[in-house]
């Protein structure tokens, strides 16, 4: 199954290819997994071996604007500076956009403005992405539900499947072959003070990119096959702190499965490791805060940066340990 069966069986019709507005303009959350996505069943449709759970982060994200543009190309801008044409960043840019425009007619101009780091594991191709499909969508008016601009978001990013919603998110893996089952929805939960501090050790481009990362584990790493398990468990336990608000559980359970499925990495061949020396040392002294009775964790994607997860009540503990921590809430 291609991509493109998939965009086929969502619209049903030819895809309306008029633009209803002169430009296109949607905000997408960055969202950071509780319990990760790592790893996939189809490689082409990014179909998840696990479902995931995710926390948005509320004003941080991607903001997308979309205008067509007379030229015989596309041209994207990243907080005002000129992608080029050539670069990994903006071809995948361009082929997800051919699946919306099987003639190429038309070009556009896309502008995207991001408040995370991009590239250093905070989730930036999944608000991209999911701006990105939101903007198509206010482009040409396709009034396609959040669950069909999920399904299709994760074609150009698995975890943009998520990045549609505030909250927490759950992605389900699904079973189908096309993927139509493997799509987000928000859990109706909320948790006024929750926190997220990010902890920024690097902004520099990652060594390694999360794909190939996750792929490299799948095909190398003998630890993978215990990874489903892992998730299962962790899934059940998550949704367990959250429907009884324990905390503990939720922090000790995101903790650990980011653990893992580090853990997954290093066994794979040649290893993959997003630990900079930074980051150890930032966990050993979160292990040495608990220790002392601080009710704080953290979880790490796809790069050195750690998210810490904590309760609002101990805010100013978190900032005088980490000075430079950035504090996201993420409810209103
Ligand atoms: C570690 O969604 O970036 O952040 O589907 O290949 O685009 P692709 O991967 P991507 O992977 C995210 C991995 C993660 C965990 C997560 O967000 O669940």
């Amino acid at each position: 199954m291609k991509k493109s069966d998939v965009v086929q069986a969502i619209f049903r019709q030819p895809i309306p290819q008029d633009p209803k507005h002169e430009k296109g303009l949607a905000f997408a959350p960055t969202n950071i997994a509780l319990v990760k996505y790592w790893g996939k069943r189809d490689v082409e449709l990014n179909l998840p071996v696990t479902s995931s759970l995710s926390i948005a982060l509320l004003d941080k994200g991607a903001m997308t604007t979309i205008t067509l543009q007379d030229q015989a190309y596309d041209t994207v801008v990243l907080n005002n500076q000129a992608i080029p044409a050539h670069s990994e960043f903006a071809k995948r840019i361009s082929q997800f956009l051919d699946l919306f425009r099987p003639e190429k007619k038309w070009h556009v101009h896309i502008d995207i403005k991001m408040n995370i780091p991009a590239a250093a594991g905070l989730a930036s191709s999944a608000c991209g992405f999911a701006s990105l499909m939101s903007a198509l969508n206010d482009l040409f008016n396709w009034q396609l539900t959040l669950r069909q601009l999920s399904i299709l978001a994760r074609l150009g990013s698995g975890s943009a499947a998520r990045s549609f919603w505030t909250g927490f998110v759950e992605w389900h893996a699904g079973v189908q072959p096309d993927g139509m089952d493997s799509v987000a929805e928000p859990l109706a939960i909320e948790w006024p003070m929750l926190r997220v501090g990010l902890l920024t050790m690097s902004e520099k481009q990652k060594p390694i990119s999360s794909r190939e990362a996750m792929q490299r584990t799948v095909d190398s790493s003998i630890l993978y096959s215990a990874w489903p398990k892992k998730v299962m468990q962790d899934l059940a336990i998550l949704k367990q702190a959250l429907h009884t608000k324990n905390f503990s559980l939720l922090g000790g359970t995101a903790e650990s499965n980011a653990l893992t499925m580090h853990a997954t990495m290093l066994a794979s061949w040649p290893a993959v490791c997003y630990f900079l020396p930074e980051t150890i040392a930032a966990m050993h002294q979160i292990w040495a805060l608990r220790q002392q009775g601080m009710e704080l964790y953290f979880t790490q994607d796809a790069g050195p940066n750690l998210k810490l997860l904590f309760l609002e009540t101990d805010t100013h503990h978190v900032k005088a340990n980490f000075p430079t921590v950035e504090i996201v809430k993420v409810f209103e």
